[in-house]
Order: C-alpha cells, then structure tokens, then sequence
C-alpha cells in the first residue's frame, strides 16, 4: 500500500513542484537551475506525503494540501543544501547525486537553498497555489515559520554543528534531533491538518504526539543507516556521522538499544492514532515505513 500512495503523492507533488522553477529573466537561469537540480532529484517526499495522509485522515480534500506539500519540500531541500555545504557537513553525495555546491559552486548552492526558502513561504502565501481562507494561510505560514526556524530546524542545526566532538547526553540528543528534524516532520503534518480545513482540537492533540514521535524516530534512523546502510543505496555518504565525531542515537545507546527506540516511537506514534478509523491509515503505514525504510 505505501509503495503505491508514494508514488501517487510523489507524482502529484512533483508535478506541483516543477511549476516553481521557471527563471522570471534570462539573468537568473543558472540560480533557477540550481533550485531546480536541489528538488527535482529524487528525494524520497516523506513530508510532502505526511501531509497529504495528514490531511486525508481528517477527510480533507487532497487538491488543498499541494500547495503546503511542496512548501514543506522546499524548506527540506533547502535545508539539505546547507547542511552538505562544506562549512556544515561537508557532503559530495545528496539523493545519489553531487551535491548542489559540487554542482554548481558555493555561492550559488548557498544562493539556492536561500532562493527555495523564500519560495516555500511564497507558496504558502499564495491563494492560488494554497487555497485556504486567509486566516488559516496565516496560521500556515507562521507553524512554517516557526518550524523552520532559528526555533526549530536552523536552532537544530545549530545544536548539531555545536555538538560536533561533544559527549550530548540523551535529553540533549533528543532536543538537538526533535529541532534539527522532528519540527519540519511535525510541520507538516499539521499543515496537512490545516489544509484539510476540518481539524478539531481532538484530531489535532492526537496528530500533535504522533508528529512528534515520528519527527524522532526519523532521525534515529537517519542516524541508524548512517552506521548501517551504504553509501549506493542511502545516495549519501555513508559514515560520515562517526567520521565527523557527530552525537548520535547509535553512538549513544548503541546500535540495537537505538533500534528498539525506532520501533517504541513507531509503537508510540500508531498509538496516538488509536481513535481514528481507516482515513488514517496512510500515516499509520508512514510510521511504520520511517523505521523501516533503508534509505
Ligand atoms: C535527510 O532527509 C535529512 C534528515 C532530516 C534526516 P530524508 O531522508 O527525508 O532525505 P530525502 O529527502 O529523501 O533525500
Ligand atoms: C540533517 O541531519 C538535518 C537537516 C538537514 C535539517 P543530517 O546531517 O543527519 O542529514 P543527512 O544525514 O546529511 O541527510
Ligand atoms: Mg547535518
Ligand atoms: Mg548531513
Ligand atoms: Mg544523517
């Protein structure tokens, strides 16, 4: 079943995603070309797709979700085009490919990332592209806003590039992975309840705990793969989190201690799901596909 509903999402979100980069001026093509090779590259859509089950669990019509779908996969893709620049990760491979700084050059992958940040908000705004009331737009962009930023994803990052080297005990790990990763994850799934345009205070408590064991668990087994995976299959380089002395759940608690934390957040998020009916199967099978996946 997820297999086909990734796909089915994968193709809508993508089509909806192409649209963003046509250059306004003949100037901006190399800039517009790098947006374009930093999204259109195969990533595996895990936000976009939370939030269209996010937002078919509460009946909603998935047509409303394109426009927050592909926000939440532009401030991802953004955020992976600097986390692999050399001043952070320093990374060669991202999604199989160069990296957007290997690429092109430096300037024009910082450029980029900068570039699908605004676009992201941009889309957002948009009645078009996103069509809520404008209070509920609002309400968007400032749960976007707030994810993303310097107190969610980029303080995350923060955390991270601080902590190279550091022993973090558990509830600092937690924080820095809840920051760096969990909050977009958890963005999205409330976007997707947002769009929906049917979210009652009950539903959304509900999808608040299962967003943010997800949120967790899917950088756990970031981290698992990055010890256990290769390099040909993750389409990043693998290791490079022992390499770069970074704190992780593995290095931590050791392998299999973190594995079963995977599957007690997995258990943990299912759980939070527990008083809906079949609407909310696709994010029944994400929990379950987020720590399984090889990938
Ligand atoms: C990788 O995210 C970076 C993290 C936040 C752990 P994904 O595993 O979702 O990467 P893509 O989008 O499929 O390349
Ligand atoms: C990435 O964490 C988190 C963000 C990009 C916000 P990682 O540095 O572990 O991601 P990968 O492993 O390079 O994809
Ligand atoms: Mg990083
Ligand atoms: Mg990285
Ligand atoms: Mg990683």
């Amino acid at each position: 079943m997820i297999k086909a509903y990734q796909s089915r999402c994968q193709e809508r979100v993508d089509s909806a995603l192409e649209s963003l980069f046509q250059p306004p001026r003949a100037e901006l093509e190399r800039l517009y070309q790098a947006m374009r090779y930093s999204v259109m590259n195969g990533g595996k859509r895990v936000r976009p797709l939370l939030v269209y089950a996010a937002c078919e669990a509460l009946q909603g019509e998935i047509e409303r979700a394109d426009g927050a779908a592909c926000a939440v996969e532009l401030i991802h893709a953004y955020s992976l085009v600097h986390d692999d620049l050399p001043a952070m990760d320093d990374d060669d491979l991202r999604r199989g490919q160069p990296t957007t700084h290997k690429a092109f050059d430096e300037a024009t992958a910082i450029l980029a990332g900068d570039g699908l940040q605004s676009l992201a908000f941009e889309v957002l705004a948009d009645r078009r592209r996103n069509p809520q009331n404008a209070e509920v737009r609002l309400q968007m962009l400032s749960t976007l806003g707030n994810a993303a930023g310097p107190a969610g994803m980029v303080g995350g990052q923060a955390i991270d590039l601080g902590s190279v080297g550091q022993k973090l005990d558990r509830a600092a790990l937690e924080t820095m992975h809840r920051h760096k990763t969990g909050a977009l994850i958890e963005a999205s799934v409330l976007l997707g309840a947002l769009a929906s345009g049917q979210a009652d205070d009950l539903s959304l408590k509900a999808l608040q705990q299962y967003s943010r064991a997800i949120g967790l668990a899917f950088q756990v087994q970031d981290d698992i793969l990055d010890v256990e995976s290769d390099t040909a299959t993750l389409g990043k380089t693998q290791g490079k989190d022992e390499a770069h002395d970074k704190p992780t759940y593995p290095a931590l608690l050791g392998l299999d201690a973190a594995k079963d934390y995977a599957l007690e957040l997995r258990d943990q998020a299912l759980h939070a799901l527990r008083l809906f009916g079949d609407s909310a199967e696709p994010l029944r099978e994400l929990a379950r596909y987020i720590v399984e996946r090889r990938n």
